[in-house]
């Protein structure tokens, strides 16, 4: 894990937020291959459930919504992690966190393991934001910042029903940023305040209930496999009943192996017909589906993936992190699916001179048209290929003598190391090509 922290410092991927200020518990700022990254995992998500079915349509609902929205689903009365204090270092800590969490004074290392540490008992707290509308403080109503978007789905679903030309069963997706006040030991991007999730809400009519949620089971395993994280690497495990939410009549969550351990990466509940009752008793709407031809009516039941994009980027980063050696050096690689690196290719002039930087700059711009592209000139060609290798950049182009002359360029695979000499008309096709075809990571062989 430290080793990819450092990677993400170095390279702008993810940093430590307010880092002038000393920074800020559980925060991260994105930068640019960050950012990048992020939006491939997102658009990723999209195109499996928008572009590739047609039977999920997408939303993106308010991040404040009406305060009885969380009376309703349960949050503001059971959404709570059981917190102690130490009246010694004056620290809080998850009570079923105390085997992770450092003490703040020495010698003791964990909470609570030397008579020193005074622990109070447990005391549930609430993991929601709390502000309020309103110019004046104290005036307004309080709300909340939501601590999942699931529940701007349900409180849309009518609404969407309406217009979707859609019925059960049928999904509503949402990306988006949730936030939770979480009290909790470091990870990196694993936990954090704020953090953006992919969640879907597939309604069903309730005898497909268990069909569905086998079916989601499948397909997200799939979706990260297809990503190329390693299977072994990949598990599912089912949730113990006293591990249950209280909407869930049954979750299992998708684990990756991170270096901290076999982790959540993402959940999958059955929510059963808990929040649409919820909404339709608070709200004194009636949120029942009602079919056209036969009249018949019915709650309909919710199976829900629900991802972490933060989650996700840390998993792909750790799967993808290698080190190699290259010609006696140790190179760093991110040997990520080309379709999540940030840049596909980078187009690269063999010497600063000889014409060989303008005709690359060419290339270089016709390319980026089409794909994310980098430029780059400065430095040794050794030292610019070892910079494209950690941000895990597929493909690089070399313009070099032979170029001036044949126009030909080599093509250089990131895993194989391999160079083609490919003719400069042919290489936006070639690229095109490569991107589509099947990946696998090379770590797997
Ligand atoms: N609507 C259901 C729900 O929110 P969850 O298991 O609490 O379920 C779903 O969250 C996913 O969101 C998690 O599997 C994880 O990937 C991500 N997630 C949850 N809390 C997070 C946090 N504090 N920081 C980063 N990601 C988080």
């Amino acid at each position: 894990m430290d080793k990819v922290v450092a990677l993400c410092k170095r390279r702008g991927f993810v940093f430590p937020a307010s880092e002038i200020y000393g920074g800020i518990a559980n925060t991260y700022d994105y930068g640019h291959y960050g950012v990048l990254l992020k939006q491939n995992v997102i658009g990723q998500w999209w195109k499996s459930m928008i572009q590739e079915r047609d039977d999920i349509v997408a939303l993106d609902s308010a991040i404040i919504q009406h305060p009885r929205t969380w009376e309703a689903s349960g949050h503001l009365a059971g959404f709570t992690d059981p917190l102690v204090d130490c009246r010694t270092c004056k620290l809080r800590f998850r009570a079923d966190h105390l085997d992770q969490a450092a003490c703040g004074r020495r010698p003791s290392k964990l909470a609570g393991q030397t008579p020193e540490c005074d622990l109070t008992d447990p005391r549930d707290f609430n993991l929601m934001f709390e502000t309020s509308i309103g110019a004046v403080k104290g005036e307004g109503s309080a709300v909340f910042l939501r601590p999942e978007t699931a529940q701007g789905i349900f409180l849309d679903f009518k609404t969407v029903l309406s217009f979707a030309r859609r019925k059960p069963p049928f999904g509503i997706a949402q990306v988006g940023k949730s936030f939770r006040n979480e009290i909790t030991p470091g990870n990196f991007i694993f936990r954090t305040l704020e953090f953006e999730q992919m969640e879907m809400e597939f309604f069903v009519p309730p005898d497909q209930a268990g069909h569905w949620y086998e079916h989601w089971l499948a397909e997200r395993m799939s979706w990260y496999e297809r990503l190329g994280l390693r299977r072994d690497h990949l598990r599912l495990r089912a949730h113990d009943p006293d591990e249950l939410s209280h909407y869930s009549s049954a979750t299992s969550d998708v684990e990756y192996l991170f270096p901290i351990g076999w982790s959540e990466l993402e959940g999958i509940a059955d929510r059963g017909n808990f929040d649409l009752t919820q909404h339709a008793e608070h709200s004194g709407q009636k949120l029942e589906y009602v079919d056209g031809p036969s009249g018949e009516r019915y709650l309909p039941h919710v199976i829900e993936p629900a991802a972490g994009v933060g989650r996700s980027m840390l998993a792909f980063l750790c799967d993808a992190y290698d080190e190699d050696e290259l010609g006696g050096d140790q190179r760093t690689v991110l040997r990520l699916h080309p379709v999540l690196a940030p840049v596909k290719v980078a187009v690269l002039p063999l010497v600063n001179k000889d014409g060989q930087p303008e005709l690359a700059r060419e290339i270089y711009e016709e390319l980026r048209r089409h794909v994310p592209a980098e430029f780059d000139s400065g430095g040794s060609i050794g030292k610019r290929y070892r910079r494209q290798d950690e941000i895990g950049t597929p493909w690089g182009v070399t313009v070099d003598h032979q170029t001036l002359e044949d126009g030909t360029v080599t093509l250089r695979d990131r895993d194989s190391l391999e160079q083609a000499r490919v003719p400069r008309g042919e290489l936006r096709d070639e690229i095109a090509r490569r991107l589509a075809a099947p990946w696998r990571s090379p770590k797997l062989t």
